[in-house]
């Protein structure tokens, strides 16, 4: 299998933080037209500080990082930098996060952050012709009292939103934490996804799955230490966002070639691979595909079901998965 396959084949991203997209030459042409100050000189400094030790070590500078965007212009080209780049992926397909509590706890208002992104998923679309769904994040590290402030505040935009996240720092936050604000979204019709079983434990993942009624887990390494986990989450095709690069920069994973994907597929899981935050983390779609298939030397059919799971777990209608699982069957037919 050469690179090219792996870069062609048309794949869904269903795990992306837009401002962990924010590559450091767009941060620093924001910084200048937002006259924002940045403790960097260079491009290659900012490169040089992305070190982590654990997820709290990255999203400290993720938070300092998200300061300099100020203008629905910001978020606009930040949106539109990701769908431009990963156009080059192969991605057909992207389910997006955005933090808003990150920017109105700075004063940005709610609708400059959303309507800017929403502008260049339109665009991207027309541009790139990649289709797209926005996912909002709530913050784990603030309550529940002010994810429902962002919740009142996303309501003229719930046509546009196909759902709900959580994301930030997950050791401490259990998703019970937020039941009450899962049960309001649903109860919108919003779809559900939670970060668990990162650094949390496998119980993260059960609340994920009982309290909350996720309809997918982001990351979800963890539940491969409970067997009965591994079954639901099996016998009930949950999708898991996986995302190789960000579990070696983050330590989840102490070296590529002990990265669980592998059995994840063995044991019957749903799979899929993701970038998370790639301007952090070294790399787009295609590099987490390609570091997995290098380290873990996934075969031509572990890889078709990774890019067939993308798909399957997407939040797209039943008509337009099997349009996309057409052209990647006609694409690995060639
Ligand atoms: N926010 C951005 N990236 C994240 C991650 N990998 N885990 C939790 N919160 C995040
Ligand atoms: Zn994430």
């Amino acid at each position: 299998m050469d690179d090219s396959f792996i870069r062609k084949l048309p794949k869904a991203e269903l795990h992306l933080h837009l401002e962990g997209s924010f590559e450091p030459e767009l941060m620093f042409a924001v910084a200048r037209r937002n006259k924002v100050d940045i403790p960097f000189k260079s491009v290659k400094e900012v490169r040089a500080a992305y070190r982590f030790s654990n997820l709290q070590d990255f999203l400290d500078i993720y938070y300092r990082s998200a300061n300099v965007l100020r203008t629905e212009e910001d978020f606009f080209d930040l949106t539109l930098a990701y769908l431009k780049r990963v156009a080059a992926d192969g991605v057909v397909h992207a389910e997006v996060f955005f933090d808003p509590q990150t920017h109105t706890a700075r004063g940005i208002p709610f609708n400059v952050v959303t309507d800017g992104i929403l502008k260049a998923l339109a665009a991207g679309e027309t541009q790139f012709g990649i289709t797209s769904k926005l996912i909002l994040c709530f913050l784990r590290h603030l309550d529940e009292a002010d994810a429902f402030v962002a919740f009142k505040q996303a309501e003229p935009y719930f046509d546009r939103l196909t759902g709900v996240g959580l994301d930030s720092s997950e050791v401490g936050h259990p998703p019970s934490n937020f039941a009450r604000v899962f049960a309001a979204a649903r109860a919108e019709g919003l779809k559900l996804v939670a970060h668990a079983g990162e650094e949390g434990p496998p119980e993260y993942v059960w609340e994920a799955l009982d309290v909350l009624h996720v309809d997918r887990i982001d990351h979800g390494n963890r539940a491969l230490e409970d067997p009965k986990l591994v079954q639901r989450l099996a016998a009930e095709q949950i999708a898991l966002t996986v995302c190789p690069l960000s579990n070696l920069k983050l330590c989840v994973v102490k070296d590529m070639k002990a990265h669980p994907l592998r059995r994840m597929l063995e044991l019957g899981l749903r799979a899929t691979v993701n970038s998370d935050d790639p301007a952090f983390f070294g790399g787009y779609v295609y590099d987490n595909f390609s570091a997995v298939h290098e380290a873990l030397e996934l075969t031509v059919s572990e890889t078709l079901a990774l890019a067939r799971n993308s798909i399957l777990g997407s939040f797209l209608s039943g008509r337009e998965k099997a349009r996309h699982l057409d052209a990647l069957n006609a694409f690995a037919a060639n």
